[in-house]
C-alpha cells in the first residue's frame, strides 16, 4: 500500500498564518500536524508517500525532505491549482499505479491513528472506504448514507438537505478503481473536482464502497479555533520531561516538556504545556493548553490555551487565553502618558482587544 497525502489547498480560513506558512506546517502540541499524519501513516506499515503540494512546496519540503527522518520515502506532487481532491488523485495516477492507497488529507489530525480502519480495509477488500464521524451541522462536509450493512449507498458533498449526520472525515482507502472515477468527474459548481463524485460514480458503476464510523479524536485544523482545540488535546498526551533549565524560584505542576536550551526562570507553569528549545520564560505564568515555540522569549506575561509559534516575543501582558501568536511577532503594551494602543496588524488577522 502506498499513502496519498494532500498538502496544496489555500488555507483561506486560516489567514493570516496561511500568508506565511502552510497550514500543514502549523506546530500542534510542538510537532507540525502534516508529521502528525506522516505518523500515522507509518503506523500502517506504509513507506512510499507521494505528498501533493501547491506554491507552498518548498517550505514543505524544507521540514519533510526525503522523508528519512520519520522513516518513509516521500516525493512531492506538484498541484498548479488547488482544483479539489480528485484532482489530487489524478495528478497521483503515475506515482500510485495499481496499487491500493490511503488518502489523507494534510491538516487532519487524528491522534488514535487509523490502524483499525487499515485493517476493515484489507480484511473486506472494497473498492473503496471511507471514514465517517457524526458532526453537528452536515452540511458543510460529504455526507455518506449506509445501509444496514455498513455499506455506502449514496455520497453528496456539502448537501443542503444532509441524507444523515455521518460526515467524510479526512482519510480514504483506495483501490486503482478509483482512477477510473476520478478521470471520469466533472467539475462541481465550485468548479473542484469533488472526491465524492468520484465515490460515488464508483457506487453507481457497482463497485463496493464500505465505511467506518470513527471513534476517535478528529479535528480537521482549518481555523485557528481548531488549531487551539487540537493542540489542547495533543499536548494531553505529553509525558513530562525536563531538559531545559529550571531555576529554584520556579514551579511547574502536571504534564510539562522543557526543552533542551530552555529557560524558566522564577515563573509557573502549570501542564499540559511545552517550551520549546532555546526560549526562555521569565517572570510569567504559563498555563495548560500551552505550547511555545523555539527562542520565544516570554517575560513578565500570563498565558493559557494558547500556541506561540518560533521567535515571538511576549511581555508585561498578564492575561492572554485562547491566542495563536505567529512567528517572531512581537506583543507588548505600550509605555507612556496615555494609553492609546498602538496596532500593526496584518492582513485578515484577528485582535480581541480587552476593554
Ligand atoms: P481544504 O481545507 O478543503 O481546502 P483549503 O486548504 O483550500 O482551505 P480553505 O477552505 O480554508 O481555503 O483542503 C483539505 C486538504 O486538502 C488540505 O490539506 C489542502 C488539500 N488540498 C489539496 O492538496 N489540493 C486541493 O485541490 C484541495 C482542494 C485541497
Amino acid at each position: 500500500m502506498k499513502a496519498l497525502v494532500l498538502s496544496g489547498g489555500t488555507g483561506t480560513r486560516l489567514r493570516p498564518l496561511s500568508y506565511s506558512m502552510p497550514k500543514q506546517l502549523i506546530p500542534v502540541a510542538g510537532k507540525p500536524v502534516l508529521e502528525h499524519v506522516l505518523g500515522n501513516i507509518r503506523q500502517l506499515g506504509v513507506e512510499e508517500v507521494g505528498i501533493v503540494v501547491g506554491e507552498s512546496g518548498p517550505a514543505i519540503a524544507d521540514v519533510i525532505g526525503d522523508g528519512g527522518r520519520l522513516g518513509l520515502r516521500v516525493i512531492y506532487l506538484e498541484q498548479d491549482q488547488p482544483l479539489g481532491l480528485a484532482h489530487c488523485v489524478r495528478l497521483a495516477r503515475d506515482f500510485l499505479g495499481d496499487e491500493d492507497f490511503v488518502m489523507y488529507l494534510g491538516d487532519n489530525v487524528l491522534p488514535d491513528g487509523i490502524r483499525d480502519v487499515a485493517a476493515d480495509f484489507r480484511r473486506r477488500g472494497p473498492a473503496a472506504h471511507v471514514v465517517l464521524q457524526k458532526v453537528a451541522d452536515p452540511r458543510a462536509f460529504g455526507v455518506a448514507e449506509l445501509d444496514t450493512t455498513g455499506r455506502v449507498r449514496r455520497v453528496v458533498e456539502k448537501p443542503q438537505q444532509p441524507p444523515s449526520d455521518l460526515a467524510l472525515i479526512g482519510v480514504y482507502f483506495f483501490t486503482a478503481a478509483i482512477h477510473r472515477a476520478a478521470a471520469a468527474v466533472r467539475p462541481s459548481a465550485r468548479g473542484e473536482l469533488e472526491i465524492t463524485d468520484a465515490i460515488q460514480w464508483l457506487i453507481s458503476h457497482d463497485f463496493e464502497v464500505r465505511a467506518s464510523e470513527y471513534a476517535g479524536y478528529w479535528k480537521d485544523t482549518g481555523r485557528i479555533e481548531d488549531v487551539l482545540d487540537c493542540n489542547r488535546r495533543l499536548l494531553g498526551d505529553l509525558r513530562r520531561e525536563v531538559a531545559g533549565e529550571v531555576d529554584a524560584a520556579s514551579r511547574l505542576t502536571g504534564q510539562v516538556v522543557i526543552c533542551p536550551g530552555a529557560r524558566v526562570v522564577r515563573s509557573r507553569i502549570d501542564g499540559p504545556a511545552i517550551i520549546g528549545a532555546g526560549t526562555l520564560v521569565e517572570e510569567s505564568h504559563v498555563g495548560p493548553g500551552t505550547a511555545v515555540g523555539r527562542d520565544c522569549v516570554l517575560r513578565d506575561t500570563r498565558l493559557e490555551d494558547s500556541v506561540v509559534l518560533d521567535g515571538a516575543t511576549i511581555a508585561g501582558l498578564p492575561g492572554l487565553h485562547g491566542s495563536f501568536v505567529g512567528r517572531s511577532a512581537v506583543v507588548t503594551p505600550r509605555r507612556g502618558e496615555n494609553s492609546c494602543h498602538r496596532l500593526i496588524v496584518g492582513d485578515h488577522t484577528r485582535l480581541e482587544i480587552a476593554g
